[in-house]
């Protein structure tokens, strides 16, 4: 039990990233509303002990008021692909629901906030690793759109002495206890190699092998979600009125596309046939983080970097969900 327990609004809860943050911050002794239209979550992800409400954060001040001590901002809509073929559904969900959501905070009282932005809001960098010094220039609706709520919550913070901290994730994987990762459709490398080392996807499509880096695939930071969701209970903690904190979460270590169908290969004992295909668009050939202001700021530690042990916890979730697995 914290030394202090608190009530917080988690939205997007019964999401991947959300669900296991309410379940560390249950296990903190802490009060949590999960608050999620399940667009894309599932009610059996909200960890128990948790209440939930189905429900939108456009319409967050129906269940908003002074007894909270914060919220944690995950609802969102996050396909990058789908955010270019349907930009406005991103603007109107990320952005008009956020704007919902602080609206509603600032009429309640709620003074503290931490919002789940991204890598994605740097599109293609200039030097790596990234640092929250860096230009943004999002190359996808999705990524312009969650810059642009963290805009608004640096003026939020400046006018209204909103305590918020915007944490930056890079590739957040693996699994904690009975969250894990489950996107419809899902495009994360790693649980797309995993369907096919279940036998659920005939093959892994490799976009791009003559990049410049080491095997010519792309290289990301994966991070593990239990290491993320510690970032966030410290952010809480470390959240100042009147100043908004941004930081990048990730290792600070790259793992290439190649290295990634490999590690699955030895995790799981499966053979994971690759199909090259061509690059997409607006992938960047690496995209690495510094996390230093983290480290420094909040005084997160990541503990979880080793890939086999992301790819092993990840793997442990794909089997519950696959019954009939292997
Ligand atoms: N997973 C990653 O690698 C990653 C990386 C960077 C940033 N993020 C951000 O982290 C957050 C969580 O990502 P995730 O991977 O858990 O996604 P997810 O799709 O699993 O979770 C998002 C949740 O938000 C809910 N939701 C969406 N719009 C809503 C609305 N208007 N009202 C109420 N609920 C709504 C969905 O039903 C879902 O449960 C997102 O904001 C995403 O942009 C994720």
């Amino acid at each position: 039990m914290s030394k202090s327990p608190k009530k917080y609004l988690v939205t997007g809860g019964a999401g991947y990233v959300g669900s296991v943050v309410a379940q560390h911050l249950l296990e903190a002794g802490h009060t949590v509303t999960v608050l999620d239209d399940l667009s894309t979550g599932f009610r059996e992800g909200v960890p128990a002990g948790a209440e939930f409400v189905q429900g939108r954060i456009q319409d967050a001040a129906k269940w908003l008021d002074p007894s909270y001590d914060g919220v944690l901002h995950f609802a969102a809509h996050s396909q990058v692909g789908e955010s270019v073929t349907d930009p406005e559904k991103y603007w109107i969900n990320n952005v008009g629901g956020s704007i919902a959501l602080l609206a509603a905070m600032r009429d309640a009282g709620v003074r503290t906030l931490v919002f789940s932005s991204t890598a994605a809001t740097y599109g293609e960098p200039v030097s790596s690793p990234i640092t929250e010094a860096d230009p943004t220039a999002p190359t996808s609706p999705y990524g312009a759109t969650k810059l642009a709520v963290d805009h608004m919550i640096t003026g939020e913070a400046a006018a209204h002495g909103l305590a918020a901290v915007s944490l930056r994730y890079f590739n957040v994987a693996g699994a904690y206890g009975s969250c894990g990762e489950r996107h419809s459709p899902e495009s994360h490398l790693i649980p797309l190699v995993l369907q096919v080392a279940l036998g659920q996807r005939e093959s892994i499509s490799v976009y791009g092998d003559d990049y410049p880096t080491p095997d010519g695939t792309c290289v990301r930071d994966y991070i593990h979600v239990a290491d993320l969701a510690e970032a966030h209970l410290l952010a809480l903690d470390g959240a100042t009125a009147g100043e908004h904190l941004i930081c990048n979460l990730g290792n600070g270590n790259g793992f290439s596309v190649r290295e990634v169908i490999e590690t699955v290969r030895e995790v799981t004992g499966h053979p994971v046939p690759e199909t090259a295909a061509p690059r997409r668009g607006g992938d960047p050939a690496v995209l690495v983080a510094s996390a230093a202001t983290a480290r420094e700021r909040l005084g997160w530690q990541p503990s979880r970097a080793d890939l086999a042990g992301i790819v092993s916890d990840a793997w442990t979730f794909a089997r519950r969900e696959e019954p009939t697995a292997p």
